[in-house]
């Protein structure tokens, strides 16, 4: 993979070199379609325990694939020392991934340190993680007490038999669930989980899925196919539309649009009606996230970090920018240094891939660059 050599902060408009060495605020970091820098997603390994057919399949991931080596990741000081400079620049949420982010050791280490960051007004950072939750009944409790604020699970079906054949490591669909009773019961709240419906493999498990979470406090939200990394195959005809979704619950499970809770969000929100016809809280909601019919780049406020720590600025780039060669060189960067790439980066960023994909499925020309791993550089 190519690494783009970071930008010379010589280049920097002289106020705004001015002010990051001062450490002022200098005001909403904005890209060049103007969107703010809000999310940081982590990855902290790029392993995980499952092989999801449609990410970690494996005839890819097998004996032979080369895993980055203990000394490329980033450590946990190196990843509090960069979350740090992106709070400073306006990130207000961070979200922990993989791989299968429980596989990194003494990962409550790493919460602790995160959570004490602060924003630039005094405010606490959501810290939250996407895990697939084989290890999560052992781990909620010292999660929750590490500081971890919300907790997102992957679970694709509720046939026993499906989810072993998708996750392609014989899991067991109660594995899952145990994991999510441990979250609630070490006190997480607001939890969602993750389905990635495909065509012709799980769709017959949306409504079952959906009735299972109906009321339970925990979120179900749909997921579109997506064509990301380069190892699954992917073609449009498993894609199932997030229109098609939200028509096959509504017509049992009725539903009506929610606005979003906050911008830049990646679900749509739809509530479960109650006997009144509206909008029933205690009944819930779900969420569809349609990456290929409805693109979100719009509003898309994510930076990612990969384990070895490059700094990407799409799902679905090809490159990323070497922060962590920035941290280890000789004469390595100051923070104020750090952070000026970091500014510098995003003020330059243009990445709208999902867009793009979208207007070429209908002319046919989709880009072939060789993308990186979902598992790399985290969901
Ligand atoms: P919440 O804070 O719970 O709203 O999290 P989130 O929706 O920002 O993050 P989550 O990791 O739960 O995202 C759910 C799914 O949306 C991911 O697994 C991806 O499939 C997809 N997704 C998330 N971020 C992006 C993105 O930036 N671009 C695209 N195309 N898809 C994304
Ligand atoms: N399309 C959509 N979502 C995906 N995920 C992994 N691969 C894909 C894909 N091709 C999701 C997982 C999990 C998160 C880490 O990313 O289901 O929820
Ligand atoms: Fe499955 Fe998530 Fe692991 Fe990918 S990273 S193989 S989607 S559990
Ligand atoms: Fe953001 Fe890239 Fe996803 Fe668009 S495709 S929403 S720019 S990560």
């Amino acid at each position: 993979m190519r690494t783009i050599p970071i930008i010379d902060q010589r280049h920097l408009k002289p106020e705004l070199a001015n002010a990051i060495a001062s450490g002022d605020p200098i005001g909403q970091l904005l890209d060049g379609y103007d969107r703010p820098l809000h999310d940081l997603r982590i990855s902290v390994t790029d392993r995980c325990n499952f092989r999801c057919t449609y990410c970690m399949p494996k005839e890819v991931f097998n004996a032979s694939y080369s895993y980055l080596p203990h000394a490329s990741l980033l450590s946990f000081e190196e990843i509090t020392r960069l979350a740090r400079q992106f709070v400073a620049r306006g990130v207000k949420k961070i979200r922990l991934t993989g791989g299968e982010p429980l596989l990194r050791k003494h990962l409550e280490v790493l919460i602790e340190q995160l959570a004490a960051l602060r924003t630039p007004a005094g405010e606490a950072v959501e810290i939250t993680l996407t895990t697939n939750g084989a290890l999560l009944a052992r781990q909620a409790r010292s999660l929750k007490d590490a500081g971890l604020n919300r907790i997102t699970v992957s679970l694709d079906g509720l046939d026993d038999q499906l989810f072993r054949r998708i996750n392609d490591v014989d899991f067991p669909v109660s594995g899952v669930l145990a994991g999510l009773e441990a979250a609630s019961k070490a006190g997480f709240s607001n939890t969602k989980v993750n389905m990635v419906v495909k065509r012709g493999c799980n769709e017959q498990e949306i409504l079952p899925m959906a009735r299972y979470f109906q009321g339970s406090g925990t979120i179900l939200r749909l997921i579109e196919y997506m064509d990301v990394g380069a190892s699954n195959g992917w073609c449009i005809d498993e894609v199932l539309p997030s229109a098609e979704i939200v028509k096959r619950v509504h017509e049992v499970m009725p539903l009506v649009a929610l606005t979003p809770s906050v911008p830049g969000e990646t679900a749509e929100r739809w509530g479960y009606v109650g006997a009144d016809g509206q909008y029933d809280p205690k009944l819930g909601e779900i969420g569809v996230i349609s990456s290929v019919t409805n693109p979100f780049c719009g509003g898309c406020n994510r930076a990612r970090i990969s384990t070895e720590g490059k700094l990407f600025l799409c799902l679905f780039a090809t490159d990323g920018h070497d922060l962590r060669g920035l941290m280890r060189k000789p004469g390595a960067s100051t923070d104020a240094q750090l952070q000026a790439q970091i500014v510098k980066v995003w003020q330059a960023r243009t990445d709208r891939y999902s867009e793009m994909r979208t207007a070429e499925l209908f002319t046919d020309r989709i880009s072939s660059a060789r993308r990186v791993e979902m598992s790399y550089i985290g969901g």
